[in-house]
């Protein structure tokens, strides 16, 4: 057996649902896949059911978390029509604003090229600003960002033309970062072999052509996410599915799959899940975290072993090598390989004041 230690990884784009959708995933579930995942700092979306779009209803989520985590944690802000002058208030309290530029799970797509250069100008420059943008809103995003004097951080970037203008505003010295996740890099839309109704996710799983394209710009891509979107099969097998895909058991294992097959390189792969999400999301150091992982174990994704409360897995029967063996997450042992130890409410915001304390 190979056994590699490796950081605590991070995840930058988690939905753990809760209150209204806690039949979805709650804290507790969330943060348990993560361990078993490897991650061990979640950085939380607020499309949620309500939306966390105001300090009420940040307050119900910090208190979920707080309650339930059993690994540390941000949660995200998000940007709408009702928010432009409040937003920046509530800055010190999470990891970075979302803005939602195209339709997806939720309600918080904003239309209006007013709202999205507004909420740039206005977002604190030292918090991260974040966009769900495809196609022509990569332009936008890029653009308002750019003209507000700030950074932005482009979420789950999955074609060839987005990632070529990414990368071409970065060659240009832009302060553009960008994130993709395994199922646009290693499924397309044609090959998924996935049912109607589980293969919704956004953005869509696109075409061979981006995925190589992907691959090719890997030096422009800083982030390794999940985008986990947890869903119940029962909602993916409905007249109406909801987009999304869980991801958070199953990462870490793709990403090492790739690296054994030289698609990448174990410093290509930590660098994108622990040092950039670190730098870019500004994350405290957790002391006396690590994980271990069995780096010549193969197995296979098996929903009913998993965690998370969607109860299905979009990577069923692949062939994976390597495995988390152990969770180490602030001195105490988090996740052994088969169970999670660490109990809801000892995970930390990360954005707390007294976390390192
Ligand atoms: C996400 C969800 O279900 O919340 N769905 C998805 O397909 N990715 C929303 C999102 O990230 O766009
Ligand atoms: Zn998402």
């Amino acid at each position: 057996m190979t056994r590699l230690r490796l950081p605590g990884l991070i995840d930058p784009h988690v939905h753990v649902r809760d209150l209204n959708q806690s039949h979805k995933e709650d804290w507790d579930s969330a943060t348990a896949a993560a361990l078993a995942g490897g991650i061990t700092t979640i950085l939380a979306m607020p499309n949620t059911q309500p939306p966390i779009t105001d300090g009420a209803a940040l307050a119900q989520y910090q208190a979920a978390a707080q309650a339930r985590a059993r690994c540390d944690y941000g949660l995200y802000f998000g940007a709408g029509p009702g928010n432009v002058e409040s937003a920046a208030r509530f800055a010190p309290q999470v990891a970075g604003m979302k803005m939602y530029l195209d339709s997806t799970f939720g309600d918080l797509k904003m239309d209006a090229l007013s709202l999205l250069v507004e909420h740039c100008a206005r977002w604190p420059k030292e918090s991260p600003l974040l966009a769900h943008a495809e196609g022509h809103h990569v332009a936008s995003a890029i653009l308002a960002a750019h003209l507000a004097g700030r950074s932005i951080h482009i979420c789950h970037v999955s074609r060839k033309d987005e990632i070529e203008l990414i990368a071409r505003a970065r060659d240009k010295g832009y302060a553009v970062t960008c994130e993709v996740c395994p199922h646009h890099m290693f499924m397309t839309l044609d090959d998924c072999g996935l049912a109607p109704g589980y293969l919704e996710v956004r953005p869509r799983l696109a075409t061979p052509a981006d995925v190589a394209a992907l691959w090719a710009h890997l030096a422009d891509i800083d982030c390794f996410a999940t985008d986990h979107a947890p869903h119940t099969r029962a909602e993916k097998e409905s007249e109406k599915p909801p987009p999304g895909f869980p991801g958070l058991e199953t990462a870490l294992a793709l990403w090492l799959t790739a690296a054994h097959q030289g698609r990448l390189t174990l410093e290509d792969l930590l660098a994108r899940m622990h040092t950039n999400p670190r730098r870019i999301f500004n994350l405290p150091e957790q002391p006396d975290t690590w994980i271990e992982v069995d780096a010549d174990c193969e197995w296979q994704p098996d929903a009913s072993r998993m965690y998370s409360r969607a109860g299905w897995t979009p990577f069923v029967g692949w062939r994976l090598r390597g495995r988390v063996i152990a969770v180490t997450l602030r001195g105490q042992l988090a996740y052994d390989g088969e169970r999670v130890l660490a109990q809801p409410g000892t995970g930390r915001d990360v954005m707390n004041s007294s976390y390192s304390v």
